[in-house]
């Protein structure tokens, strides 16, 4: 499944677990002390990000490419969303001709195809940001126990990425996420999105993976980078 369809059909799974981003916007909102009033965040999702701010703002446009999470997303005179994707540089000419204080992406940028490329386009914006990208540390010891090649950036590829495009302060946030058992464990990744989109083992495969995973939680690793100022 593609990952904008994973995350269509699993939009209001997604409200209801998705416990890590929460945690992660958390961690955005609380370095974002200038009250920017015109925000542009990037892969918007169901709005967890307009939901958390507690402060008026003029303008909030958010991105994203899944019509299933759009049509969670909050709704008001001040809010415009609109259905793209980030990987297109001809929504970034577009977004050029808006004015924004500060642009924030929350648990999104992971699925970047070129992610040098949409950074490149995001810093040409001019505007200072609020980035938190899942690293490849995310689900580490799942991959290792099912053989699989890790799904994302590394937590060192993802970094330099930033540090090459943006000029602010990167923290590494961890977490795990503790399961009654190993079930909803599985059920859980399904629906949170981070694996969006694979579905590589057959039910053979996950059956096995079920019996063998050593661990009774999942692993969280997020590269969260925040700009006090413009460049
Ligand atoms: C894990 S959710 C995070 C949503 C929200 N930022 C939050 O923190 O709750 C990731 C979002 O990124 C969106 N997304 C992934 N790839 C995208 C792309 N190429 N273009 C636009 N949106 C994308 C998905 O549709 C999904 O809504």
């Amino acid at each position: 499944m593609k990952i904008r369809e994973s995350f269509s059909q699993n939009a209001n799974a997604y409200e209801r677990v998705n416990i890590i981003q929460k945690r992660v916007l958390e961690a955005l909102v609380s370095r974002i002390n200038d009250a920017p009033s015109h925000i542009l965040d990037i892969g918007c999702g169901s709005g967890g990000l307009y939901k958390m701010l507690d402060w008026p703002v003029e303008t909030f446009v958010g991105v994203d490419f899944a019509e299933g999470m759009l049509a969670l997303h909050p709704k008001a005179d001040n809010v415009s969303l609109m259905q793209r994707d980030f990987n297109d540089p001809s929504l970034f000419k577009e977004l050029s001709s808006f004015h924004f204080d500060r642009i924030v992406s929350a648990s999104a940028l992971q699925w970047a195809d070129d992610l040098d490329g949409v950074l490149a386009n995001i810093a040409a914006l001019n505007t200072p940001v609020s980035l938190a990208i899942f690293t490849s540390n995310t689900f580490k010891t799942l991959y290792e126990t099912a053989k699989l090649p890790p799904l994302l950036r590394s937590r060192e590829e993802t970094t330099a990425l930033l540090e090459k495009h943006f000029n602010g302060e990167i923290d590494i946030l961890e977490y795990t996420l503790a399961f009654p058992s190993v079930r909803e464990m599985f059920r859980y990744m399904k629906q949170s999105g981070v694996g969006a989109g694979r579905n590589v083992l057959g039910y053979k495969s996950m059956k096995q993976l079920m019996q063998t995973y050593p661990l009774e939680y999942l692993e969280y690793e997020i590269v969260l980078l925040h700009e006090k100022q413009p460049r």
